[in-house]
């Protein structure tokens, strides 16, 4: 009822008028039509399966520090990635030290003692295979640069050489350790010829001994050309769906493997060789080369607006692995250090917003960037075991925020379901402490999400909070990237679009997989070193940001015949406030084809242009390396009418943009 009457109100102001509702400030002209976010269709970033190291971030060269130990993974080391070399009769030694280290955070370095330089065109040295062998492009550049520290008398010349296990040269370097101290020296080497299974290798040319740390590699040519950049076809892919706003950059690697392990962004800013590796509770190492400001600045490449998320001071509750064993690995901070923990979140949104003359501020012009980011969300937790310790170190951290900075917008958790114990407290809290957004997260079977796309109809309106879902996938049989689970989350996807008055944001999860290197399936996006999958499902979140509108018209659209009884059968019809375009969804998961009756009755046709778009195949049908285009949108032009019938094929998901 009281839903109901909410509508009643809600409608009756709107006629003709803008109202401020849940979503922004949106001009909705009629009684049946309903605002919605702006920012509904988002990405979730999180570094699972290899998407940062070895993924996005762009760096070329595997545990460059030597930092990787057995607790990132058994059987890891210093030398991990790492061959020794002594070629051409070069002798002498390769060990790791740590009694001078380049500083304390980087404490791991090698050292190489050449007692004898060989006789050819080899040394001794070192070879870094990269993540599964580095890939090179022809007539492209790439950056080398390393730290070093000469121990001896006489200094040390050494040749860096890019190579295939063939030992073919593919470009080079050379440089000479000369500085007693730590010194950074860096070359550009160009490449002749590509290959996609290189290694680099240094050698030293003469005797004497010599430390080396922060061993690196990037493209030139990253992401808009960034130093310590991005992954240029990573980028574009995301780029390429404009995602409204970025959440990272987790996920379960926020709240970490234990309190030691959480996230902690100030470790993840300033020179890269300073920043605070650890171990990545995926199982894997985490340099933090990708630290906060490239996430803010990738953000802002994109034009998509950043939402970090911070853990709410207690760890995973699968922290040590308890979820094997069923108990409750959740720590809770200290009571004595969240003081601290909260000057952290807050001097975030001080390095993120901040005046350059403000000490977090300077940090960020300090890095390059003296205009602020325009940080407008914070997510505090993620589907946290919502307990007495949890609710007590939200609420400080929550406090704080809106005491010193009421001006954004603090996202809280409700557990890692759509239903029970935790996703119940999880929303009573929220209510209790008038948090503005709660993240839901959930992974079913496609037939959940065809099942529950009423989910959000039944919410309650009176309630101020706004939810944003910032993880979900439909996983298939044996969790494979299908149509029939595209088009499952397309269906749920325009019922996000019709409550987008109180679905502010949404995000697929996880969004990377690395081949080879995955914990998780499916994923939206998989790569391999020189190469990027787009699955059906990315096409299906793609087309839906793509083609976002803000407003929600029910009158637009609707099933015809046969359809208005079929179980798998959806539309969605909205309008862009900005570019006057109609935007019309229909979700068919039948097995044949159904009509939908789309009424433009009133509007001006006379110019109308219009385009579809058509995600179409074998419901089972997946992209796959081999035949990446197995599933893939096709746009057609379309006539239109002022009503007209338009048949959606079986299987398929249409989206039609009508430009008047
Ligand atoms: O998306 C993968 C993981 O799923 C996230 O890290 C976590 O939040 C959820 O359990």
């Amino acid at each position: 009822m009281k839903y109901y009457l909410k509508f009643v109100f809600l409608y009756t102001v709107s006629c003709f008028v803008t109202v401020a509702t849940h979503a922004q400030d949106v001009p909705v002209k009629n009684s049946k039509e309903k605002p919605i976010s702006p920012d509904l269709f988002g990405i979730f970033f999180e570094d699972i399966n290899y998407a940062a190291d070895g993924g996005l971030y762009a760096e070329m060269v595997q545990n460059r520090s030597f930092e990787y130990n057995p607790s990132d993974r058994k059987g890891w080391h210093s030398l991990t990635a790492w061959k020794y070399l002594a070629e051409d009769f070069a002798y002498g030694t390769l060990t790791v030290e740590t009694s001078e280290p380049l500083n304390e955070n980087n404490p791991h370095y090698t050292v190489l003692n050449i007692e004898d330089e060989g006789q050819g065109k080899g040394g001794l040295g070192l070879a870094n295979s990269g993540f599964d062998g580095m890939v090179l492009k022809e007539g492209e550049n790439y950056n080398f640069s390393v730290w070093s520290r000469l121990f001896s008398e006489s200094a040390v010349p050494l040749r860096v050489e890019l190579r295939d296990k063939e030992g073919k040269v593919y470009g080079h370097t050379t440089w000479t350790a000369e500085s007693t101290d730590w010194k950074k020296y860096e070359a550009r080497i160009a490449v002749t010829q590509s290959t996609d299974s290189a290694y680099l290798a240094v050698v030293a040319k003469g005797k004497g001994k010599i430390a080396l740390d922060m061993v690196s590699l990037f493209p030139e040519n990253t992401f808009k050309g960034r130093a310590n950049g991005l992954r240029a076809d990573l980028a574009r892919v995301i780029a390429d769906m404009r995602p409204a706003f970025v959440r990272f950059p987790g996920g379960c690697l926020v709240h970490g493997d234990g309190l030691e392990n959480m996230y902690r962004w100030k470790n993840t800013i300033g020179p890269v060789e300073e920043r605070v590796p650890q171990k990545n509770i995926w199982g894997y190492h985490q340099t933090a080369g990708l630290g906060y400001f490239e996430y803010f600045q990738f953000c802002e490449d994109i034009g998509a607006k950043p939402l970090p998320v911070l853990a709410a001071a207690v760890s995973c509750q699968n922290s040590g692995g308890t979820w094997r064993i069923g108990s409750i690995g959740q720590k809770a901070m200290p009571l004595e250090d969240m003081q601290d923990y909260i000057r952290d979140v807050l001097d975030l949104i001080e390095y993120a917003n901040g005046p350059v003359t403000s000490t977090w501020g300077a940090k960020r012009a300090e890095a390059g960037h003296p205009q602020p980011f325009n940080l407008e969300y914070i997510g505090i937790g993620n589907e946290d075991k919502i307990t007495p310790g949890f609710e007590e170190r939200f609420k400080m951290i929550h406090d704080a925020i809106r005491e010193k900075h009421p001006e954004i917008i603090v996202v809280g958790t409700s557990g890692p379901s759509h239903s029970g114990e935790d996703y119940e407290k999880g929303w009573e809290f929220a209510k209790r402490e008038n948090v503005a957004l709660v993240d839901e997260h959930y992974y079913e079977k496609p037939e959940w999400f065809w099942n529950n796309r009423e989910r959000y109809d039944k919410y309650d309106r009176t309630v101020p909070a706004d939810i944003y879902l910032g993880e979900f996938a439909a996983h298939d049989t044996d969790r494979k990237n299908t149509l029939r689970s595209a088009l499952a989350e397309a269906a749920y996807m325009t019922h996000l679009e019709r409550n987008g008055d109180i679905v502010r944001f949404s995000s697929y999860a996880p969004l990377f997989g690395r081949v080879g290197h995955t914990q998780w399936n499916p994923n939206l996006i998989y790569f391999t070193g020189d190469k990027v999958l787009r699955t059906v499902n990315y096409y299906v979140q793609q087309l839906f940001s793509v083609n976002r509108g803000d407003i929600y018209d029910p009158g637009l659209v609707s099933p015809s015949g046969r359809g208005k009884d079929k179980k798998a059968f959806v539309v969605s019809g909205v309008k862009d406030s900005e570019t006057g375009d109609i935007i019309i969804k229909i979700v068919n998961g039948e097995e044949g084809e159904l009509g939908a009756d789309i009424n433009l009755s009133g509007l001006d046709i006379s110019k109308a242009e219009a385009e579809c778009i058509l995600l179409t195949g074998n419901p089972v049908a997946e992209n796959t390396f081999e035949a990446p285009e197995t599933v893939v949108p096709e746009t057609r032009s379309l006539r239109v009418n002022e009503t007209f019938t338009y048949p959606a094929p079986a299987h398929s998901l249409s989206v039609i943009r009508i430009k008047l």
